[in-house]
């Protein structure tokens, strides 16, 4: 599915272009923003490779991989949200990650909202998953908001910051997120 445009009320969620290189440093070339992520802070070079690959992505016959900028109603980058759909295609994972400057205003949840949208939405998938660091409070809080209940630990799984790092999983399925009033 291309091209994948999302509007939520104060942000919007669509396909990432080699000009957003700069803002997206803001995001992964963060220590903060970083710190509970699988990756050390990206540098410029890094940013553009990785939009490269999305943009690579988003053109794949068969899509899989949805790495989308969260943009303001200005078209400004201030985000980055992914959803990847697993090998068995019923179920994806998300990731979603913010400007510092931006925590705390329920942009977070609005993000995760718009990533479920899409998902059970025009995806048509049955089953949503997330997994966060341990420590990741803010994480948590935003799941838990989206309807994303906790599911599990995954222990050890994945090296992060020189050290192996468990992780908590939460998921939503499609039925419940009908039923749920946690739509954007
Ligand atoms: C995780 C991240 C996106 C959260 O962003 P944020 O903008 O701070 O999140 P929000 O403000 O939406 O959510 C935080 C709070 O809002 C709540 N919330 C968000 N939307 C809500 C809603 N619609 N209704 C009720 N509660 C909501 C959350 O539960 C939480 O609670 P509190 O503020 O009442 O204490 C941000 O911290 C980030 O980019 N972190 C770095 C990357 C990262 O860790 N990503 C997650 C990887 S698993």
């Amino acid at each position: 599915m291309f091209p994948i445009e999302l509007n939520g009320s104060r942000l919007r969620l669509r396909e990432m272009r080699l000009s957003d290189a700069e803002r997206l440093v803001q995001v992964y070339g963060d220590e903060t923003a970083t710190r509970h992520l699988s990756f050390t802070p990206r540098t410029a070079d890094q940013c553009v490779a990785v939009i490269q690959v999305a943009i690579k992505d988003a053109q794949a016959e068969n899509r899989t991989v949805y790495m989308l900028a969260v943009v303001t109603p200005d078209d400004e980058l201030v985000g980055a949200a992914r959803l990847a759909i697993d090998e068995r295609p019923h179920s994806a994972q998300i990731g979603f990650a913010l400007k510092p400057g931006l925590w705390g205003q329920r942009l977070g949840g609005e993000t995760v909202r718009l990533l479920l949208d899409l998902g059970f939405g025009a995806l048509d998938l049955k089953r949503i998953w997330g997994a966060r660091a341990p420590d990741n409070e803010r994480s948590r809080r935003v799941m838990l908001s989206a309807g994303m209940v906790e599911e599990g630990r995954i222990r050890r799984h994945l090296r992060a910051h020189g050290a192996w790092r468990d992780s908590i999983v939460h998921s939503v399925l499609d039925d419940e997120w009908k039923t749920a009033t946690i739509h954007t």
